[in-house]
């Protein structure tokens, strides 16, 4: 049983209600198409556009989810067909990035996990093979991304590193392992800063290792505070810590989590884009909030019961305060959860309804109801 008021409960109850009747309807319509932001009510598929992208396995993630919260075969067989899609990006080594663990965690290890399918574990260890390929040892980091870009390491890269614990435990190999606690380690040292804010990206020196940057990313600018970059910490450290037990990661993870409550706070529960951009334009950043939610939930199963009214009452407020101004349950329409944002400087995809922001949403009502299914 979880840390949760039973009125929070109860309201997560009626909202996993309003999950099964949109994804139901959702998988239906979509099917193996791979979803991204809604135009005019109808996603289109993002698979002919980029098989890499790095969000292609949140709807099958979101699939499996629901299969296992409900056991209808509908959410099975469609994961299914979006996994067999994904095929051609895991066949194409150059395409892709350290995002093969938000790909393959949610498309094929979801799978082995609930079905022990023996092709969807393949995959998996395969897409953790690119990704340890990825190690810089100068520097004890996994390189981000291609194009030229060797030296940049960023935070949105400790959600990957749980298929890299996952690869030790099945092959007994302690190398997948060693590489995910390096990286973490250099991002706890660069990434973080001391008052729990967070650099998006630093960059290092290929060959020596060397601390060159820390150049803006998707958030406003250099030295601000991306939001959805300090979700991922905060939630990124809590599995860091879940899988190695080493205290300085709880840490890290909790520290993050106060900055981005008390700045969540101050926008009652609906983040901003960046915590430390200029007053106007104001940019808000539901994605952030959900992603958040999540991190604060795992955190209220790793800390002492004294503890856990801070993180399992921020994630509440996050997820009612989100679910009460942002999310349309029209069953006629795609997308749940509106007002997410990619990245401050570019308006098409500013506060509108993104797929992992309706990902971490339903993730987060399944563990507040003891739907649980730990994809990470
Ligand atoms: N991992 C990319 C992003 O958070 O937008």
């Amino acid at each position: 049983m979880k840390w949760f008021r039973k009125e929070d409960r109860d309201w997560a109850e009626e909202v996993y209600g309003k999950i099964c009747l949109k994804m139901r309807a959702e998988a239906e319509r979509v099917g193996t198409d791979i979803p991204y932001i809604p135009e005019n009510g109808r996603y289109k598929d993002m698979g002919k556009e980029g098989i890499h992208w790095w969000i292609n396995g949140f709807w099958p993630g979101m699939l499996w989810q629901m299969y296992h919260a409900t056991g209808e075969e509908i959410y099975k067989n469609t994961a299914r067909g979006v996994e067999k899609r994904l095929d051609e990006a895991l066949n194409h080594y150059s395409g892709l990035d350290h995002d093969v663990g938000f790909m393959w965690l949610h498309a094929s290890v979801a799978d082995y996990r609930l079905t022990g399918d023996e092709e969807a574990k393949e995959r998996g260890l395969k897409a953790a093979g690119v990704l340890a390929s990825r190690y810089n040892p100068a520097g004890r980091y996994i390189s981000a991304w291609n194009g030229n870009r060797p030296g940049h390491m960023i935070i949105d890269c400790l959600m990957n590193l749980p298929l890299l614990y996952w690869a030790s435990e099945q092959t007994g190999d302690p190398r997948f392992t060693l590489v995910a606690e390096n990286h973490t380690d250099t991002a706890l040292k660069y990434i973080v800063r001391p008052d729990g804010s967070c650099n998006h990206i630093v960059v290092m020196d290929p060959l020596t290792g060397e601390y060159l940057d820390n150049p803006g990313g998707q958030g406003y600018g250099q030295g601000s505070s991306w939001s959805r970059g300090q979700a991922w910490a905060v939630y990124g450290f809590a599995l860091a810590y879940k899988y190695t037990g080493k205290p300085e990661y709880l840490d890290a993870s909790k520290r993050v989590a106060h900055y981005f409550l008390a700045n969540a706070a101050l926008t009652d529960y609906v983040p901003l884009l960046d915590f430390r951009a200029p007053e106007e334009p104001v940019y808000y950043d539901t994605t952030a909030g959900v992603i958040a939610a999540c991190g604060l939930i795992l955190l209220t199963e790793l800390v002492d019961s004294l503890e856990k009214n801070l993180y399992g009452q921020g994630a509440v407020r996050l997820l009612r305060a989100i679910e009460e101004k942002h999310c349309s349950w029209k069953t006629e329409e795609d997308g749940i959860v509106d007002f997410g944002s990619a990245k401050y400087h570019r308006e098409a995809d500013r506060e509108v309804p993104i797929i992992y922001g309706d990902y971490f949403f339903i993730e987060g009502i399944l563990r507040m109801t003891d739907r649980d299914f730990l994809i990470w």
